[in-house]
Parts: C-alpha cells; sequence; structure tokens
C-alpha cells in the first residue's frame, strides 16, 4: 500500500518513543509461550512484537499499514500492542481502531493497550489497568490489559 494512501491521524515524532521501563513493562505483561505471535500496531520505533506495523514506517522491519483497516486475517495473534496517536481521535476512531485489535486477536489473546482513554468493548474483558505519569508532556495515560473473550466466535465466522 502506498504510504499516502493511509491517512495518518497524527505524524509520527520521536517524543512519541517509549522509554526502555515502558517498553519493559510492557514486555512482562505478554504471553511467556515462545511461540506466541504478537502484533504491534501502530509501532512508532518501538521494537516489541514479531509483525510491527505503521502508516509512517521508522524502519525496514516496520510494514506499512492502516491501524483503522488492518490488512491481516482474523484472529491471527496471541498478543497485539497498541500505542495510537492520543489526539486527533474521536470516539468513532477509537471505537474502530479497537475493533480491527480484536477482530485480528485469537480467542483467549491479549491486547495490551497505551492511550488516556478505555476503550469498551463487548469482546474483549479487562484484565489489568495500569495508570502512566511519566510522559513527556505530562499527560496522564493508562496502559490497559485486555484478554479476548475465550469460546467467542472469531470474525472469520462472519466474514
Ligand atoms: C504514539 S505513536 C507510537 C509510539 C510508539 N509506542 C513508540 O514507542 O515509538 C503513534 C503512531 O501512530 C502512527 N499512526 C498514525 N496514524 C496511523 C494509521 N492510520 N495507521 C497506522 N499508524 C498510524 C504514527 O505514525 C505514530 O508512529
Amino acid at each position: 500500500m502506498d504510504t499516502r494512501d493511509i491517512p495518518s491521524v497524527h505524524e509520527y515524532t520521536d517524543a512519541w518513543q517509549w522509554p526502555e521501563s515502558v517498553e519493559r513493562f510492557i514486555r512482562e505483561q505478554l504471553p511467556r509461550d515462545e511461540d506466541a505471535r504478537v502484533l504491534n500496531v501502530p509501532a512508532g520505533s518501538s521494537r516489541l512484537g514479531d509483525v510491527l506495523v505503521d502508516a509512517e514506517p521508522q524502519s525496514e522491519d516496520i510494514e506499512e499499514g492502516d491501524m483503522m483497516d488492518l490488512d491481516l486475517p482474523p484472529a491471527e495473534f496471541d498478543a497485539v500492542i497498541s500505542d495510537p496517536p492520543w489526539r486527533g481521535m474521536d470516539y468513532f476512531d477509537r471505537w474502530k481502531q479497537f475493533y480491527q485489535l480484536c477482530r485480528v486477536t485469537k480467542p483467549g489473546g491479549l491486547i495490551v493497550y497505551n492511550a488516556p482513554w478505555e476503550p469498551a468493548s463487548d469482546q474483549c474483558e479487562v484484565v489489568s489497568r495500569h495508570r502512566r505519569a511519566d510522559h513527556p508532556f505530562g499527560e496522564i495515560s493508562q496502559i490497559t490489559v485486555f484478554r479476548r473473550y475465550p469460546g467467542q466466535q472469531t470474525w472469520a465466522d462472519f466474514d
């Protein structure tokens, strides 16, 4: 996909880069299983995960993609990491983006979500909430860990 076709909600800035302490914390939330497949979208310049996607790839190992319309199969990942742009996403964008994360997560899989808001979903339950107050702009945000309900039908059943 051509980058210019992807509507970037907010362009990448280095200030968004997670500090090592946050990367370490997020790594600790991920499944221990070595075979677990992890998606990171939007990845920014993070190196966490096996498949990294962003509208503006910061390195060659990051694929171009739109977090609002992921070109990935349903129920593909054991865990999904997401740090969407905190500005510029209205209610519908937030809902649409979280829907995409749920869609690509396996039933029973985890979503580790970093934002100042907590998405509501009928597909996932909250496992834990962690407040962050270490942002350089002084913003408070939350890392919420969700589990996709096991036993629920996957989107593959509806597509
Ligand atoms: C908060 S930053 C992620 C920072 C990341 N946690 C890090 O450590 O570098 C948000 C990212 O969303 C990306 N982005 C904006 N709109 C997007 C879209 N429609 N699809 C995919 N990525 C998008 C930006 O390019 C930016 O890299």
